[in-house]
Parts: structure tokens; C-alpha cells; sequence
């Protein structure tokens, strides 16, 4: 179904690889397509509850844009390319399902912008990080300058951002860029343990608590865009089965509606 990513559904739980390992799955044209279908395909489809993004093999999760893409391009064609780019990691973050990155290598450049466009991220102990544009003349353009000053604060996110230096995996959860580092063996079965912890939430509840946190940084007043959500939450099925269940000392059997 898609030229460059693996896909695997198991129990609710989509499982996607970036499956360029010889270029280090750097995302070329045809990856950016494949990741744009794949953004649809989430939302459409009710078989998939969560999605974990990966890298194939042992070296990178993505190695970046595609540099040989970039030969030759001018100024226009540079804002079309980052205009792309941002809208597919934009419905990324703004999905309605949880989006994991499980960065088991390098995550540079777009790399790096895709991971930190996911709702949260867990590493390897081998990852590395960094936004290494200003080495080739150029600066993120898939909403890395942004979001990593969003997620790390503007000195640190400056910092990087200047002067093209990676950080390893220990400094990127220091820096609170990633959330948890494991043994690369265990980076999937860490993933997969909390998005099945998630998956056992209320999924209209899941959605709203990625809506809320979104609008920190968007136009709204996200102190109404949580008390609209919070509201929202007591026409659903899902609330009056949560309160039930704590008071009548069950577990709950939430159905997304
Ligand atoms: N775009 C296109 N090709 C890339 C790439 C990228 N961002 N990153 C790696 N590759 C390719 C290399 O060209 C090489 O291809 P080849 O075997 O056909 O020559 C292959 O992936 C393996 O990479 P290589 O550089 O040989 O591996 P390495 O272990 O020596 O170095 C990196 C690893 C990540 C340090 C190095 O590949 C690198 O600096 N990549 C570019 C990172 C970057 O600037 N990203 C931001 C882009 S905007």
C-alpha cells in the first residue's frame, strides 16, 4: 500500500517504519507522500486506535530531508517544499489518535522535526538528535524551529539550531526533547506498553487531552479550548461509563463514543 513505509496493525496498535535504511530513511519525495497518505489513513480508519513511527534498522530513525532533493531549487520552490512538509507534521501533531516516535538512531533535521511533530517521543540509547541545516546554508523548514523551542525552551533549542551540534539520547531526556531511554531491543515493547496503556483510556478523552495541550501554542484561548473539551466530555458514553465504573468499583469498558 505504501512504496516506503511498513506498516503493521496489531490489536488497534499501527506500527510504521520508515523503510529507507540505505539512505537512512531520509524522507525523499516519496516518503512525504507516503507519510501524507498515511495521516488520512489514520484518521479514517477505527481499526487503528494508536500508531508508533520507527526507522528500519539499526543506525537512524531519519537521517533528514532528502539533501539530493534539494539541488537546483529556488526560493519559491524552498517555501513549497517547507510548506508541504509542515502541513503533513502539522496533521501529525493535530491527529486525532496518539502518535508515538520510537527513535531508534539518528533523528536529524526533517528527522528530528518528525519526531518532535509526534505527541511524544521515547529514544534508544544510540539516538542522536540535532538540526544540522546551517552545515548545508539552511535552517528547518518542517516546523523544527518551532517546535523544538516549544519542547527544550529558546536558549537550548537556539543553541542547536546555530550551531548544528547533535545531542545524544541522555542530554535529549535532560533536555525533556524525549521522554523515556531504552536498549534498542526494548524500544518497541516500551512504546507499545504505553500506547496499550493509552489505548485503554476513553479515545474521545485521549483526543481532547492532544487538542488541549495543542492549543498552548495556537491562536485560541486554550483555557477555553479545555473547559469547551471538559464540557464536551459529559455528552459522551464514555464519561457516564468512567464515573460509573469508579463508583460502582468495576473497570471501565470504554467504546469511543
Ligand atoms: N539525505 C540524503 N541522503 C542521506 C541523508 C540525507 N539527509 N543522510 C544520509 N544519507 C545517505 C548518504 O548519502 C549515504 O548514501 P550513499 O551510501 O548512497 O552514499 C547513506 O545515506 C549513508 O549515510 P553516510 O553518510 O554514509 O553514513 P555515516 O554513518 O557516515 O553518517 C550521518 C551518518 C547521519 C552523520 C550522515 O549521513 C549525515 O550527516 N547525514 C545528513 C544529515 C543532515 O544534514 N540532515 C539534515 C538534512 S536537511
Amino acid at each position: 500500500m505504501y512504496q516506503t513505509l511498513l506498516a503493521s496493525l496489531e490489536k488497534g496498535l499501527l506500527t510504521i517504519t520508515i523503510n529507507r535504511a540505505d539512505k537512512l530513511n531520509a524522507l525523499n519525495k516519496n516518503v512525504m507522500c507516503d507519510l501524507d497518505a498515511l495521516v488520512n489513513e489514520i484518521e479514517v480508519n477505527s481499526e487503528i486506535k494508536a500508531v508508533i513511527i520507527t526507522g528500519a534498522g539499526q543506525k537512524a530513525f531519519v537521517a533528514g530531508a532528502d539533501i539530493s532533493e534539494f539541488v537546483g531549487l529556488s526560493t519559491d520552490d524552498g517555501k513549497a517544499l517547507a510548506k508541504t512538509g509542515q502541513d503533513i507534521f502539522s496533521r501529525i501533531e493535530n491527529c486525532t489518535k496518539p502518535i508515538v516516535a520510537a527513535v531508534n538512531g539518528f533523528a536529524l533535521g526533517g528527522g528530528c522535526e518528525l519526531a518532535m511533530a509526534c505527541h511524544f517521543r521515547i529514544a534508544s540509547d544510540n539516538a542522536k538528535f540535532g538540526q544540522p541545516e546551517v552545515n548545508l546554508g539552511l535552517i528547518p523548514g518542517y516546523g523544527g524551529t518551532q517546535r523544538m523551542v516549544q519542547l527544550i525552551g529558546k536558549g537550548r533549542a537556539l543553541e542547536l539550531l546555530m550551531t548544528g551540534n547533535l545531542i545524544d539520547a541522555s542530554i535529549a531526556l535532560d533536555y525533556g526533547l524525549v521522554n523515556h531511554v531504552v536498549p534498542q531491543d526494548d524500544l518497541l515493547p516500551k512504546a507499545k506498553m504505553i500506547l496499550e496503556q493509552i489505548m485503554a483510556k476513553a479515545p474521545l478523552a485521549v483526543e481532547k487531552c492532544i487538542t488541549a495541550a495543542n492549543a498552548v501554542f495556537g491562536e485560541a484561548n486554550g483555557y477555553d479550548v479545555e473547559l469547551n473539551a471538559f464540557g464536551e466530555c459529559f455528552s459522551t458514553n464514555d464519561m457516564k461509563e468512567g464515573t460509573a465504573a469508579f463508583l460502582e468499583k468495576r473497570k471501565p469498558k470504554f467504546k469511543g463514543v
